[in-house]
């Protein structure tokens, strides 16, 4: 294993299309270099504040396997989007009961447009 320096130096690009929509996102190449320094192949990294999705990208780059959690819906889709982006060939599917990401995104939708169905307690309990 090789230790990393304190001081990382990666380069950063500039957010280009979708990853313009979340406000903090960093370089794949960070959560892709950590996992590489520290972690092997098949390890599970957690990522408490999953954002758009990086850490998840770097763990598919690396074989790692990645469980993040995100407080924002959107930022959810969002990663989502990112990741389909990359992986279109891959499915998303509900790790609880095997439901379509789609599926479940769309049912969200539906109940925040119909208030008087439950969408209102949904909005208000987030
Ligand atoms: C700095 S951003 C992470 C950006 C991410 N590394 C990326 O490259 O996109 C922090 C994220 O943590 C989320 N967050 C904040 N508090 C949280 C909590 N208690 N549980 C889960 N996610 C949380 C925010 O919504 C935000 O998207």
């Amino acid at each position: 294993m090789r230790i990393p320096d304190s001081v990382l130096r990666i380069t950063r690009h500039k957010g280009r299309g979708i990853e313009t929509e979340h406000p903090a996102v960093f370089p794949v190449a960070l959560p892709e270099f950590l996992m590489r320094a520290y972690t092997d192949e098949g390890d599970v990294v957690f990522d408490p504040f999953g954002g758009s999705g990086t850490t998840i990208l770097a763990g598919q780059r690396t074989g790692r396997r990645v469980r993040a959690i995100e407080l924002a819906p959107a930022y959810v889709d969002l990663a989502i989007a990112c990741w389909r982006t990359l992986h279109p060939e891959l499915p998303v599917t509900l790790a609880d009961d095997g439901r379509d990401y789609c599926v479940v995104a769309a049912a969200r939708t539906s109940l925040q447009a119909a208030p008087e169905q439950g969408g209102k307690a949904m909005a208000d309990a987030a």
